[in-house]
């Protein structure tokens, strides 16, 4: 059997087209635009394509972009009182401080700065502890991209097993406690998982995480999983070109899995796409306007 591929990229332009929809609703009953807030410090020239192409898909979704750029030696100080004009600006819905941040610049502290409430990346300690009780709040846009692909493949969750490999807070974890939301079992492992070929091939859901390129090879994987990967790798291709690769060994899972997701095309298009509807999100909420639930 060869698994079903998950378009992630068709499933994120149909998320967008949504969200686009309810950004012009929210436009005419509120008289201005859902607005996000990007800042950039430094010239990561990675972290330029992003942040460049979150504001041509925020553009795009009938929102208003605010780009703000510091140079790399810039005073965290002066980071932390961009942050403070942005969560007083009422045209802000989402503010994005674009990781990573240069050395010399304390990342905790940066984030703790950005009012929960406009934390559209849902890094903020205060939204990592509601999405751990079941409150409320926002959710990282990768591990809630990959829930909606889940749950568009199989409906419900409940009483599946599922194994996360890795344990990041913007990944990982936050996985760990969706999953757990819809009555899945599940099972964060990590680099010191003993066994871990074993804990995999118990699994229905597996969700891949980890950094490190092909990783997760088609014999651990039960027949019929379905599995996502997350993984960004860059690795040498033929010709000393560099292509992207996953953490999971596509070739070998796709014959075994029920559904894969490729790298790219993915899972990687979803996190923007989320990013968006956790804008919008944002924006009905502030103007106490009501977003019917499961919308978006
Ligand atoms: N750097 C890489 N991915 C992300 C992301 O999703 N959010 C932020 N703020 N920085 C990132």
């Amino acid at each position: 059997m060869t698994a079903r591929v998950i378009d992630g990229k068709a499933f994120a332009a149909r998320l967008r087209d949504r969200i686009a929809d309810h950004a012009h609703a929210f436009e005419e009953r509120a008289g201005r635009k859902a607005g996000l807030a990007v800042v950039l410090v430094g010239e990561d020239p990675a972290s330029e394509v992003y942040v460049r192409s979150k504001a041509r898909a925020t553009v795009e979704a009938g929102m208003a972009s605010f780009e703000f750029k510091l140079p790399a030696d810039a005073a965290e100080a002066e980071l932390l009182d961009r942050i403070a004009k942005l969560n007083a600006d009422p045209a802000v819905d989402g503010i994005l401080v674009q990781l990573p941040l240069p050395r010399h610049m304390n990342e905790d502290k940066v984030i703790a700065a950005i009012d929960p409430n406009k934390d559209v990346d849902g890094f903020h300690v205060v939204n990592a502890g509601r999405l751990a009780v079941g409150q409320h709040g926002f959710v990282p846009c990768t591990p809630l991209g990959c829930l909606m692909l889940l749950k568009d493949q199989l409906g419900s969750l409940e009483g599946l097993d599922a194994v996360v490999i890795g344990r990041s807070n913007i990944v990982g974890k936050p996985m760990a406690a969706l999953l757990t939301r819809e009555n899945a079992t599940v099972t964060l492992a990590h680099s010191r998982t003993k066994d871990l070929p074993d804990v995999v091939r118990r699994a229905d859901i597996v969700v891949a995480a980890v950094g490190r390129p092909g990783m997760v090879r088609g014999s651990w994987i039960k027949p019929g999983a379905i599995v996502l990967d997350v993984g960004i790798n860059r690795v040498e291709g033929e010709g000393g070109k560099t292509r992207l690769v996953g953490d999971v060994a596509y070739d070998e899972a796709k014959e075994v899995a029920g559904a894969i997701t490729p790298v790219p095309g993915g899972v990687g298009p979803m996190t923007i796409a989320v990013l968006l509807r956790n804008t919008v999100v944002s924006a009905y909420r502030r103007e106490g306007l009501d977003l019917p639930k499961d919308a978006i």
